[in-house]
């Protein structure tokens, strides 16, 4: 039994925004050892699995050593001895373990970690890539990188509510050429930007924040952007928007305040004319959280209003969580989910809620943290889940760029058998 678990151990590291995750090594009988590391994210939904932090005096309160105590302790315990091979298994335990709703007693990141650093060592053991360990002999998509090239929101400090902008280039008849696009646009835009005397510093998640007057000018600055690389919107490159609007929404369900535009005050009805507007305007093809994580009566007009033309996401809304998924689906809610590992908190549970998209006919988008480290689980989690397009960030910050290069790697080394395409 070669892929029995022998060791589990986790370290404090720092993610990309400099704030303490973890990192958790995994060794196996035959020698074979991995780590995975920890996403965290900004803009938070309600019910995400919880983050343990310390809230002692070091790092502002972000520390992590009570995971890692964790992970050293209870879990490593519970594992060793165990087959890595067993993934559902591994995680399940783990739930048992913590034995709360939200794994608030372990922490999710604790958990996360080892749930992701199993599946690597036991596909490494096997001599498999990862993508194909966790998503078998058929896993050959390659997802179209949602590339996130303006920020606002939470994510930036400008006058942007909306949180991102991302590029879609749906229109590439390959994952490489694809991120050639995206990436020519995204220098193409730096440059319009430092002409007109707007910042080219970037946000979280790499992509710009310029100061742009109102939401509007940032997407048109984008429109233009697509056009001067060379590309005609809506055909090579469309676009995808995350309102994140939880962020600009005081009660989470129907009251808007879209404080950085200063816009101000706005219904619910009225974000969803607005997004009427825009796509009357406009080539979107998705749109990620229009309306706050309560607001399900407006999430279900926009689904009604426009799921028929576009990909309607919900994040903060489903959190990962089959439970609320599953309420989605039942209520016409939207016709996606965004999928984010750490907001459930294990591997096994990630592809539960995809399975559950799936089966419903939704589509799911695979996504990265705004705090992410240079781990690529990602990249072949999109792989295997046969995702068809991931977001992860802009075309530049190392931590985003390592996905893209292992979505570069895997397309190169499926050759002729890699597919690629947005339905
Ligand atoms: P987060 O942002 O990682 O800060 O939550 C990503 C998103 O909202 O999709
Ligand atoms: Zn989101």
């Amino acid at each position: 039994m070669e892929t029995i678990i022998d060791e589990i151990y986790a370290l404090e590291i720092l993610d990309s925004r400099g704030n303490p995750t973890l990192r958790v090594y995994v060794e196996l009988l035959d020698g074979t050892k991995a780590y995975a590391s920890v996403p965290s994210g900004a803009s938070t939904g309600q019910n995400e699995a919880l983050e343990l932090r310390d809230n002692k005096k070091r790092y502002g309160g972000k520390g992590v050593l009570k995971a890692v105590n964790n992970v050293n302790t209870t879990i490593a315990n519970a594992l060793i001895g165990m087959d890595a091979t067993k993934q559902k298994d591994i995680d399940y335990s783990m739930i048992e373990l913590d034995g709360t709703e939200n794994k608030s007693k372990l922490g999710a990141n604790a958990i996360l970690g080892v749930s992701m650093a199993v599946a690597k060592a036991a596909a490494k053991s096997l001599n498999l890539p990862l993508y194909q360990y966790l998503g078998g002999t058929n896993a050959v998509r390659i997802p179209v990188p949602c590339m996130n090239i303006l920020n606002g929101g939470e994510h930036a400090d400008n006058s942007v509510d909306f949180q991102e902008f991302m590029l879609v280039p749906h229109g590439a008849p390959t994952f490489a050429e694809g991120l050639r696009y995206v990436a020519e646009t995204f220098h193409t835009l730096k440059g319009i930007l430092k002409k007109r005397k707007l910042a080219t510093s970037v946000g979280d998640e790499g992509g710009f924040a310029p100061n742009c007057e109102s939401n509007e000018a940032a997407i048109e600055l984008i429109i233009e952007g697509i056009k001067k690389a060379g590309y005609k919107p809506g055909k090579d490159l469309s676009i995808a928007v995350d309102n994140a609007a939880n962020s600009f929404c005081t009660n989470l369900k129907d009251n808007y305040n879209l404080i950085w535009s200063g816009k101000g005050k706005m219904t619910s009805d009225e974000i969803i004319d607005l997004a009427g507007e825009w796509l009357d305007k406009y080539p979107i093809i998705l749109w990620e959280d229009p309306l706050a994580e309560k607001d399900y009566k407006g999430f279900k007009k926009f689904t009604k209003k426009y799921g028929d033309k576009i990909e309607v996401v919900g994040d903060d809304i489903f959190v990962t969580n089959t439970k609320y998924i599953k309420d989605g689906i039942k209520k016409n809610l939207a016709n996606s989910c965004l999928i984010k590992l750490n907001q459930i908190g294990t591997v096994t549970e990630s592809i539960e809620a995809v399975r559950m998209c799936r089966d419903a006919g939704w589509r799911y988008f695979l996504s990265h943290r705004s705090g992410e480290t240079e781990d690529t689980f990602l990249a072949d989690f999109a792989v295997a889940m046969d995702g068809g397009h991931l977001k992860t960030g802009s075309a530049c910050r190392g931590e985003r760029i390592a996905k893209y290069n292992r979505l570069l790697e895997i397309e190169h080394e499926l050759g002729e058998r890699a597919e690629y395409r947005w339905d």
